[in-house]
């Protein structure tokens, strides 16, 4: 199997670069690379990217993943989130090739407190959300083999991430104000990585478009952004007591008392039950991704 990843290093496509070498050949580009384009403002190129290169599988790691950004950037948002997309999959669908890309929760209005599902309306709130449904929307009229994961707040051990920046701020400061009204679940690039490798595997085993189509990806449970900072550090503290952290109050607040240009939706809870029972699979607790996340970072 010849697969082209797209965005190799971001938090989703550096695990992917782990997760689908056992899967055959894989090219893996990013925005600088050379030889073949993988820059997604450049649609054109990427399309012909896939068609000299012909993969069987093409995976989208890549995006305007800067939300706050997005809003004083709409038309770049758009170029690399809906309509590098959209020439991936017109590519995709010449060559018979599957699509598999990543959406969010973003495409969402946050309302109520019923975890979302594949066939709720959508209605998002912020570029970014409106840019990536636009995406996944493209996608699905040009390819109809196509796998479009949508996931939240997503966490990689590479790089920046909200345990690291909890675990800086509870070394410097006794309090901490957390946001404890915007309700989701942590889920690690690791885990949605392992599960596109999974489901890449599934579907290129069954009759064409089998399977294709929109699928909600999270760990299981969930919490607020105030439960995942309380978690990560009473985790800490157990692993490394050592470590001396010096908060002592972590305080609940609103989403409002930390005001960002773009707006994010206050349910963010996705329900996987399609993923699971489609794919044969089971998604474990968020806890669990996270704990081991500590285990590796401290
Ligand atoms: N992070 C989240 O919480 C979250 C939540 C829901 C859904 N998602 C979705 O999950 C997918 C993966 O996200 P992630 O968390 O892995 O994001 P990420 O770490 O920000 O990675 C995004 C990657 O896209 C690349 N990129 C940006 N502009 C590009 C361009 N013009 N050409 C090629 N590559 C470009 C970035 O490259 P540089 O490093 O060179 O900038 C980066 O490697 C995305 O589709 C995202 O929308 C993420």
């Amino acid at each position: 199997m010849k697969i082209l990843l797209l965005g190799k290093n971001g938090q989703v496509g550096w695990e992917l670069q782990r997760s689908l070498a056992s899967l055959g050949e894989v090219l893996a580009l990013d925005r600088h690379s050379s030889h073949f384009c993988g820059d997604l403002s450049q649609p054109e190129r990427l399309a012909q990217t896939v068609l000299a290169y012909r993969p069987d599988v093409i995976v989208n790691a890549a995006a305007h993943t800067a939300v706050d950004k997005a809003e004083s950037e709409p038309d770049l948002a758009r170029t690399l989130n809906a309509h590098a997309p959209a020439a991936l999959a017109q590519a995709a669908a010449q060559i018979g090739a599957w699509l598999v890309h990543y959406s969010t929760d973003y495409v969402f209005n946050g309302q109520g407190e019923k975890p979302w599902q594949e066939t709720d309306a959508t209605g998002p709130l912020s570029v970014y959300g409106q840019t990536k449904l636009e995406g996944e929307q493209a996608i699905a009229a040009a390819c109809a083999k196509h796998l479009i994961f949508r996931t939240s707040w997503v966490y990689a051990a590479r790089g920046g991430n909200f345990a690291r920046t909890m675990l800086r701020l509870a070394a410097e400061r006794e309090r901490l104000t957390v946001i404890d009204d915007q309700r989701g679940a942590p889920t690690g690039a690791d885990l949605i990585a392992d599960i596109t490798a999974h489901a890449i595997r599934q579907v290129m085993g069954l009759p064409e478009a089998s399977l294709a189509g929109i699928y909600h990806l999270v760990a299981g449970g969930e919490t607020s952004w105030h439960g995942y900072a309380s978690h990560v550090i009473a985790q800490a503290r157990l692993l490394k007591p050592e470590m001396g952290l010096k908060v002592t109050e972590i305080a609940p607040v609103p989403t409002s008392a930390f005001p960002t240009p773009a707006k994010r939706p206050i349910n963010s809870r996705l329900d996987t039950r399609k993923l699971e029972n489609g794919f044969g699979l089971v998604l474990p607790p968020w806890q669990q991704g996270v704990n081991r996340l500590l285990t590796e970072i401290l």
